[in-house]
């Protein structure tokens, strides 16, 4: 269900909060289940979010890759002068979510080879080295093959804590162990003595995440380019949050994150500047019976 708090105009999207376009609608005072969708910059929302208000980031925001992103229903732009601009792009941003993420909260980066690399560096400095966690790579198939390289074939996630007490819930997030695997069967004991046993619900799932894009079929698909699929942000979230905790995604585009949120009862916040990616998610949550209230720009 749509929540329209004032006027709407012109097109179904638009506005709708009675607060300035730039003012994080105050989703505190809205009651779950609801999500906040708000369209525009995101700059300006992160750094008026409240400090450690939110459990996670997930932001999937343009990889540096210089060229425009087309996708059946939309398109966004990709384009930076060198890498030092880029970063000058990215650093305010991720340095206002780590202010708003909680202390328990988590942040997944989502970029591929050409940026990762600036972005640990950037990571390390804004949330301190020790605070980093993991990178993810997802791995998949399908798209085209070059023969001058290796294909290219996975993306990378950085995942940093906002510090120690970060919330990780392994249980969430096992796997059946590998069918040949003589410890799953048996074991194994260590020279101490001591026997190691495999936990009845498998080991928790490694690094390297095999997940297809998604296909011209997929019942998933909206046209938005680069969209992710939900089986990733499924694991995202059911790693690092529990039910009703705050995801925010600042770089929206089809709505991966919300809607994976709102299937798994979680609070939502996305943000995205493109009107097309702003509708895309509002009709995907609409079929989901999710109840939206969008802010920002009109
Ligand atoms: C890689 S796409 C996100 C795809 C998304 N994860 C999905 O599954 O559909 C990046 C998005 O960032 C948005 N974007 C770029 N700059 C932005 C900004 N300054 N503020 C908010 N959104 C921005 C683009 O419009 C685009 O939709």
């Amino acid at each position: 269900m749509l929540q329209t708090h004032g006027l709407v105009a012109g097109s179904a999207l638009a506005v709708l909060c009675s607060q300035p376009a730039f003012e994080p609608c105050a989703w505190a005072s809205i009651l779950p289940p609801v999500g906040i969708l708000h369209l525009g910059d995101n700059l300006p929302y992160l750094t008026r979010l409240p400090e450690g208000s939110v459990q996670l980031v997930y932001a999937d925001p343009p990889f540096g890759a210089n060229r425009d992103r087309l996708g059946d229903a939309g398109t966004f732009g990709d384009r930076w002068s060198s890498p030092a601009e880029y970063v000058g792009w990215l650093q305010p941003r991720l340095a206002a979510i780590r202010r708003a993420l909680a202390d328990s909260g988590t942040l997944y980066l989502h970029l591929d080879r050409r940026s990762v690399h600036h972005a640990r560096l950037l990571l390390d400095d804004i949330f301190g080295p020790r605070n980093f966690g993991n990178e993810v790579i997802w791995h998949y198939t399908g798209g085209g093959r070059g023969t001058r390289a290796f294909p290219h074939k996975h993306d990378n996630i950085l995942v940093y804590h906002k510090g120690p007490g970060y919330k990780f819930n392994a249980s969430e997030v096992r796997e059946p162990y590998a069918p040949t695997s003589g410890y799953a069967r048996s074991g194994i004991r260590a020279r101490s003595g001591k026997l190691y046993t495999p936990h009845p619900d498998g080991r928790v799932m490694d690094d390297v995440w095999s997940i297809p894009m998604i296909n011209p079929l997929s019942p998933e698909r909206t046209g938005y380019p680069t969209q992710k699929p939900e089986e990733l942000l499924r694991r995202v979230l059911l790693a690092s949050t529990d039910p009703g905790d705050l995801v925010l995604d600042p770089f929206c585009g089809s709505g991966t994150t919300p809607a994976v949120a709102h299937k798994l009862g979680r609070d939502w916040l996305a943000i995205d500047a493109s009107p097309v990616a702003i509708e895309t998610t509002r009709a995907r949550l609409e079929a989901l019976n999710a109840e939206v209230v969008l802010t920002g720009i009109a």
